[in-house]
C-alpha cells in the first residue's frame, strides 16, 4: 500500500481537484484505491456525491475506537472507495493532539491489506493532522500556482518538514492553474527546478473543464476526455505511478 498526501498550507490551489482526478486514474488502472477526504469543507466528498449519505462522524474513530472500515463508502467507479468528510473533521485536530503516537499512521496501516493506493485530500492548514499526515505518507504532492508567494510557501513547507524530521525527498510540487499567457507563470513553470530545487511532478493548466467538475460532480476524464486538463492529470498520474513503483 502506498499513501499519497495532496497537501499545501495554501488554500484554493487545486488540491481537491488533483486528489479527485488522481484517485480516479489510480482506480481506472486497476489499483484498489481509497480517497480519504480529510477536509471539513468536504469538497472531494461533494464531487463524488457522498456528502448526503448517512455517515459516522470521524470523532468516533478516536473517542469510541470505531474501526475505520465503517467510515468507507463506495464511489460510482470500480476500484475506488471514499471516506467522505463532514463538519466533524474540524474537531479532529484537537482530538489528535490529545492522543499519543500517530493515530493517522495506525489507521492507514490497517487499510494496507485492502488498498494499494490511498490518496489523502488535506485541508490547507499546518495542524497536528497535517504533521501526522506528512509523516505517515509515502509521497506528498504540493499543488502550487507558479508565483512568488506559492514558491515561498513551498520553501516554508520544506522547512517545517525538516524541523519535524520528515524527509523532504518525498515532497514534490505540482504546478496548477498555469496560465502561459502570464509572464510570471511561464517563468516560474520553466524555472521551477532552479527556483525550488525540484522538478514538478505535473503541470496542470488553467482550464475551464477542470472548473466544470463542480457542474458535473465528476472527475474531468468522465465528461471531457479530450480536454487538456484531463491530459495533464493523466500525465501527472503516470509520473506519480512511476515514483510509487520506485519506492516499492
Ligand atoms: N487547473 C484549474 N483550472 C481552473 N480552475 C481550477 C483548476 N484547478 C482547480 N480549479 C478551481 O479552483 C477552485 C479551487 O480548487 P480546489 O478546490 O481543487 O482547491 P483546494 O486547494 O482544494 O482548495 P481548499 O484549500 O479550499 O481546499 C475550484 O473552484 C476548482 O474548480
Ligand atoms: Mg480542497
Amino acid at each position: 500500500m502506498k499513501v499519497v498526501a495532496i497537501y499545501n498550507l495554501k488554500g484554493g490551489v487545486g488540491k481537491t481537484a488533483t486528489a479527485v482526478n488522481l484517485a480516479y486514474y489510480s482506480a481506472g488502472q486497476g489499483y484498489r484505491t481509497l480517497l480519504w477526504d480529510l477536509d471539513a469543507q468536504a469538497a472531494a466528498s461533494w464531487y463524488f456525491n457522498t456528502s448526503q449519505k448517512k455517515k459516522l462522524k470521524v470523532t468516533k474513530l478516536v473517542k469510541d475506537k470505531v474501526p475505520l472500515s465503517e467510515l468507507i463508502h463506495e464511489s460510482p467507479f470500480s476500484n475506488l472507495d471514499i471516506i467522505p468528510s463532514d463538519l466533524s473533521y474540524r474537531n479532529l485536530d484537537v482530538l489528535l493532539s490529545n492522543t499519543k503516537g500517530n493515530p493517522v499512521r495506525q489507521w492507514l496501516s490497517a487499510l494496507g491489506e485492502i488498498y494499494q493506493v490511498i490518496i489523502l485530500d488535506c485541508p490547507p492548514s499546518l495542524s497536528e493532522l497535517a504533521l501526522e499526515v506528512l509523516s505517515a505518507s509515502d509521497l506528498v504532492l504540493a499543488p502550487a500556482v507558479p508565483t512568488h508567494l506559492s514558491f515561498e510557501t513551498y520553501r516554508n513547507m520544506e522547512e517545517i518538514m525538516g524541523e519535524k524530521g520528515i524527509s523532504i525527498d518525498k515532497l514534490f510540487p505540482v504546478l496548477t492553474m498555469i496560465d502561459r499567457r502570464k509572464n510570471l507563470h511561464r517563468e516560474f513553470s520553466d524555472k521551477c527546478q532552479k527556483l525550488i530545487g525540484k522538478r514538478p511532478l505535473g503541470y496542470i493548466p488553467y482550464c475551464s473543464d477542470i472548473e466544470k467538475m463542480g457542474e458535473y460532480r465528476a472527475p474531468v476524464g468522465e465528461f471531457a476526455f479530450r480536454s487538456v486538463g484531463n491530459l495533464a492529470y493523466q500525465l501527472l498520474w503516470d509520473n506519480l505511478n512511476k515514483k510509487l513503483k520506485q519506492r516499492s
